[in-house]
């Protein structure tokens, strides 16, 4: 199994980056592979420039993207909803044709300084139904009252999230599998 993620938040020091951190890590103690895709280089969505192809920055991080077989989306909550880069992005990946995320599984996290990206998380999943993807329902991975439970540099140090995501992590490889059986 391969699992490939996509932060929402460009920032370098950013809580969503870290969280992907602390997922590659899990991951990697259960022998499961884990790509990051970067998205902060696609150009905004343009059907003109769409019209003349998909851009290569965009194809490429496609290309990554389909040798998975499942996902995470860590993405902050801006203004209520998801983060502009994450829709542009999406918005691109949903015109390829036969894009990765058909029929597969993924996993939302999000943190934040209040209610833990609660409110953008739905319409994550809104958007999501439209790409076909299978979001994991339960548990939801809010992380509230973020201050406290990352460093300065975004490293996720809180123990008890940090074996709150390693139980997310099994439940999205258990719907993957039960996708592909
Ligand atoms: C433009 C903008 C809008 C924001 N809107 C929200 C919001 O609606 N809800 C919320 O909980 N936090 C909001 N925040 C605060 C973010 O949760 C916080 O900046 C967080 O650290 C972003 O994630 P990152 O650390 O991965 O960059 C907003 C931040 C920015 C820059």
């Amino acid at each position: 199994m391969k699992i490939a993620g996509i932060s929402g938040s460009l920032r370098k020091h950013s809580m969503h980056r870290g969280i992907l951190r602390t997922v590659a890590q899990h991951l990697e103690s259960k022998g499961i592979e884990f790509v990051d895709v970067e998205i902060g280089d696609f150009p905004l969505y343009n059907q003109d420039v769409n019209a003349a192809g998909i851009p290569v920055v965009v194809q490429n991080a496609h290309d990554v993207l389909a040798t998975a077989d499942a996902f995470v989306i860590a993405s902050p909550e801006y203004n209520y909803s998801i983060s502009g880069v994450l829709k542009n992005a999406l918005d691109w990946f949903s015109r390829i044709e036969n894009h990765a995320f058909n029929g597969k599984a993924l996993s939302i996290m999000g943190a934040s300084p209040g209610l833990g990206t609660a409110r953008s998380q739905y319409h994550l999943r809104q958007v999501l139904v439209f790409l076909n993807a299978f979001v994991v329902n339960k548990p939801e991975v809010m992380i509230s009252q973020a201050n406290g439970k990352f460093d300065e540099q975004g490293n996720l140090t809180d123990e008890s999230t940090i074996e709150f995501l390693d139980k997310a992590l099994t439940s999205l490889i258990n719907l993957s599998n039960q996708l592909n059986s």
